[in-house]
């Protein structure tokens, strides 16, 4: 099967720069990506490609390359899917809200909906690929709303999870480790693995049955997850003990079998995936009856939140036992250095404890915009919005934040925080003028040198 025209459902942080990369790598197939939203396809659409709805470093290049030629973004789905040989669904399924599986079970309405809007609109036969995380089996449900309802048209599922990260999206996906293509048609997988084929070499292309795909992207996330609990679990240790998590982290990971990768101890793991997806886990293991596997991963999950709490108690009981009124400066909001990704940030459940204490709280981000900071910490609906527009503001520039501030929480490894005037920062304080280091990624000798009083996670 030859593939000459791709359509992708949903313009988001996988779909938009995973099919910028096929274009780019793939002169020859036209692709064109789908979203509902208008918005966000108009700001794919811009002409000033630094207002293109993602910030992920090196994606305006592609964009820029691509689009136009052989790439489009646009919002008339049924045509995109009608004349496509290969549909991505690349929509979000976000933790379920309400019903059965509530806060635990991925609600899976966007993919079904799309599964139905393929089987009205398709007039040819076509492969239809799971780019979602998902969980186990649901390829078997997309394939049951295909056929049910499809208009006598073959369709052929198979699943291939995206393990980008964000902020090296593009990297990731020019050099990624492995792609993981589950199937069953021997014929649609050779397709799919004949896009690739592009630029990824063959022995990285891995092809499974298509369950084993579908449980791998979720056992990926949640060894990655694990990880990181790991290592936060061993900072709070640290941090009664007098050993240095770092040096820790350091000396386990010289060790060949455990690698040195994800071992930074943080305020928490965020993101779209990691909560989510393990959630996921825990509920398929509890529908299967295996409670000591969820329980089993479901501490990574306690393990985390425990971290962002505590790491606001750290806070609360250092200033006096009270931030009421007190001016606190927040840099960093996305989940993570080089993306203006929100989801799940751990700064936004740090904020929310701080505004419970009455603190006035003033947040900081290179790349997070103002609506954005409000709109996560209204959808937590812990007080009311007018409440939150009292307690916390938005600044553009990292200094004023500062100014007058009690203390400083670094909550995203931004690396231009690394290099700020910390002199003319603490000249500007209340003193004592303390800092909470949620990353890591300060010099400890130097803001001591300045007359800082500096908490890191795990010293
Ligand atoms: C993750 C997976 O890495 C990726 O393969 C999958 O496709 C999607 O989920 P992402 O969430 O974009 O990617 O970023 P990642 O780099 O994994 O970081 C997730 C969170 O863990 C971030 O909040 C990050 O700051 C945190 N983290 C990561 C740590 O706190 N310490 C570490 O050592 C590594
Ligand atoms: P991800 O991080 O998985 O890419 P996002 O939320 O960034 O998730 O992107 C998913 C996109 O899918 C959103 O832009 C959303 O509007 C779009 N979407 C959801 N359902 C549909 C649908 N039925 N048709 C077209 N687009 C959809």
């Amino acid at each position: 099967m030859n593939i000459n025209k791709i359509c992708c459902i949903g313009a988001g942080y996988v779909g938009g720069p995973t099919m910028a990369v096929i274009a780019q790598k793939c002169p020859n197939i036209k692709v064109t990506v789908v979203d509902l939203n208008e918005k966000r396809i108009d700001d794919w659409n811009s002409e000033d490609l630094s207002l293109l709805p993602i910030f992920e470093p090196g994606l305006d290049e592609v964009v820029g390359e691509a689009r136009g030629r052989n790439l489009f973004f646009s919002t008339d789905v049924d045509k995109a899917i009608e004349e496509a040989d290969m549909v991505f669904i690349s929509v979000n399924t976000p933790t379920k809200t309400y019903g059965r599986g509530k806060d635990m079970a991925a609600d899976l309405k966007y993919v079904e909906l799309c599964a139905r809007q393929i089987a009205k609109v398709a007039t040819t036969d076509k492969i239809v690929v799971e780019k979602s995380t998902l969980p186990v089996r649901t390829a078997e449900a997309i394939h049951n709303v295909l056929s049910e309802t499809g208009n006598g048209v073959n369709f052929q599922i198979l699943s291939n999870p995206e393990f980008l990260a964000e902020g090296t999206a593009i990297q990731d996906l020019l050099n990624p480790d492995r792609i993981l293509i589950g199937g069953e048609s021997e014929d649609a997988i050779q397709a799919l693995v004949d896009v690739y084929s592009n630029w990824v070499d063959d022995d990285k292309i891995l092809t499974t049955n298509v369950w084993s795909s579908e449980l791998s992207k979720l056992v990926a996330n949640a060894f990655l997850a694990q990880r990181v609990s790991s290592i936060n679990s061993i900072s709070e240790l640290c941090e009664k003990t007098g050993a240095n998590v770092k040096e820790v982290a350091r000396s386990i990971g010289m060790d060949s079998r455990i690698g040195s990768k994800f071992l930074n101890a943080s305020v928490g793991f965020g993101g779209s995936c990691f909560q989510k997806d393990i959630l996921n886990l825990v509920y398929i293991a509890k529908t299967y009856g295996l409670n000591e596997v969820a329980d089993y991963w479901e501490q990574v999950i306690i393990m985390n939140n425990h971290q962002k709490t505590r790491f606001t108690s750290n806070i609360l009981s250092t200033l006096y036992n009270t931030v009421s009124g007190k001016k606190i400066a927040m840099l960093g909001w996305a989940f993570k250095k080089d993306t203006n990704d929100t989801r799940e940030s751990a700064a936004i459940y740090v904020a929310d404890g701080l505004l419970e204490e009455r603190a006035q709280v003033y947040v900081y981000d290179p790349k997070v915009k103002e609506a954005r900071v409000y709109e996560d910490i209204n959808y937590l609906n812990t007080r009311g919005e007018e409440e939150n527009k009292d307690l916390l503001s938005v600044v553009t520039d990292p200094y004023k934040a500062c100014e007058d501030a009690h203390a400083i929480a670094v909550l995203t490894e931004w690396d231009e925080f690394k290099s700020y005037d910390w002199h003319k920062i603490y000249d500007k304080m209340l003193k004592p003028a303390f800092i909470f280091d949620g990353r890591g990624i300060l010099d400890r000798a130097e803001l001591e040198g300045i007359g800082f009083e500096y908490y890191n996670i795990g010293e």
